[in-house]
């Protein structure tokens, strides 16, 4: 697959969507994460699909007769005048370019994860976004459940002390196949853009950026990582331990522990998790908030777009990068690259 240079960017005037109006939803690409959040977005009040576009219109038409809207070209959607934010769901490799073709025709952008293949792409995106005046977030949707956000919050606060470590895995098993995008290197196959970047997306609101990063991991046949594990220092002493791989199943478990407590995030941290276990002050509680899924990333959007904000404050561009920056270091250490970059 080869790609050529993207175009100079030109912004035109954003269109956010005005308090009270619907957010107008286009979709680039019609695949397996296209339906969940067709499903999610038309399930939150004050959101709808106007426009649907796939490689095939057909597709992008069968999409749109089941959520609304209406199906076409990628061409169509970035032109609408009926479209307030694109919902950029193809795979890794052709994130940037669409979402530059998105901001360039003044539509804010929901980039699935990861963002860009790399660092690099992400900062291109980023600047995009600000040259254009217009919103621009990563889809990493475990940063807007209710019980990851209150874990941050409660850590902030002192909850369990300062903090220790981390330690949170993602892992599913699946069969290394070539031709899957999860093993096409082409495709940005790969466990750390998969799946690595959820326990990154969690380690880095609790202890930010590592100060030292070790990795180690095996590859597929195809070149991309199969199996990921990494260990990031902090000067403070502190250590957050995280792994993913398509070669076993875990439990998804992410533990957080501190001088005074510990806290883990229940059943699975980065599938809609709903508890927190709390050991603090010599005593064990639960505490509960209900996850809708990707709803509350839908609702995040719009909560931004109405307010005139440009960046989610809860998954902003400048940790995207840095996750990113981290992945580009593993992927480097490991010598996986990509023929995009
Ligand atoms: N947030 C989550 O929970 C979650 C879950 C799964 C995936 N994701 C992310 O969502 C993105 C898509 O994943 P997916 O599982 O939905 O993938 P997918 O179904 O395999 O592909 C999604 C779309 O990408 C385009 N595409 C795929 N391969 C292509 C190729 N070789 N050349 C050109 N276009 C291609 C197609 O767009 P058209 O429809 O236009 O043909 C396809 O429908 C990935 O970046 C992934 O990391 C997020």
């Amino acid at each position: 697959m080869s790609h050529p240079p993207l175009a100079p960017f030109v912004p035109a005037e954003p269109s956010n969507a005005h308090a009270g109006d619907p957010v107008r939803w286009g979709f680039i690409g019609a695949g397996h994460i296209a339906l969940k959040m067709a499903r999610a977005i038309t399930a939150v009040d004050g959101h709808r699909i106007t426009r649907v576009g796939a490689r095939e219109a057909t597709r992008a038409q069968a999409l749109a007769d089941e959520f609304g809207g209406r199906g076409g070209s990628y061409e169509d959607v970035y032109t609408a005048d009926d479209v307030d934010v694109v919902y950029i769901n193809t795979t890794h490799p052709f994130h940037l370019e669409q979402a530059l073709a998105a901001m360039s025709a003044g539509k804010a952008v929901l980039v699935e994860k990861p963002l860009t293949l790399s660092a690099e792409q992400a900062t291109r995106l980023a600047d995009a976004a600000e040259a254009a005046g217009v919103f621009a977030m990563e889809a990493m949707w475990l940063r807007t459940q209710p019980i990851v956000r209150e874990v941050c919050k409660l850590v902030g606060e002192g909850e369990i002390g300062d903090l220790v470590s981390v330690n949170a895995d993602f892992s599913v098993i699946r069969d290394p196949d070539p031709t899957s995008r999860l093993f096409d290197i082409d495709n940005g196959g790969g466990a750390l853009l998969d799946l690595g970047v959820y326990p990154a997306h969690l380690v880095w609101p609790l202890l930010g950026r590592p100060d030292s990063v070790q990795v180690m991991g095996t590859l597929a046949s195809t070149g991309a990582d199969h199996v990921v594990a990494m260990q990031w220092g902090y000067e403070t002493g502190a250590f957050a331990q995280l792994s993913c791989t398509f070669a076993g199943h875990s439990p998804g478990r992410a533990v957080i522990s501190g001088r005074s407590g510990w806290i883990t995030i229940e059943p699975h941290y980065a599938k809609s998790p709903e508890h927190a276990v709390i050991f603090s002050g010599g005593k064990t509680r639960t505490i509960t908030l209900p996850s809708r899924g990707y709803q509350h990333q839908v609702e995040e959007v719009g909560r931004c777009l109405r307010a005139g904000l440009t960046q989610s404050p809860l998954v902003p561009l400048s940790d995207t990068i840095g996750v990113l920056e981290v992945m580009d270091c593993a992927r480097s250490e490991l010598g996986v690259r990509y023929p995009q970059e």
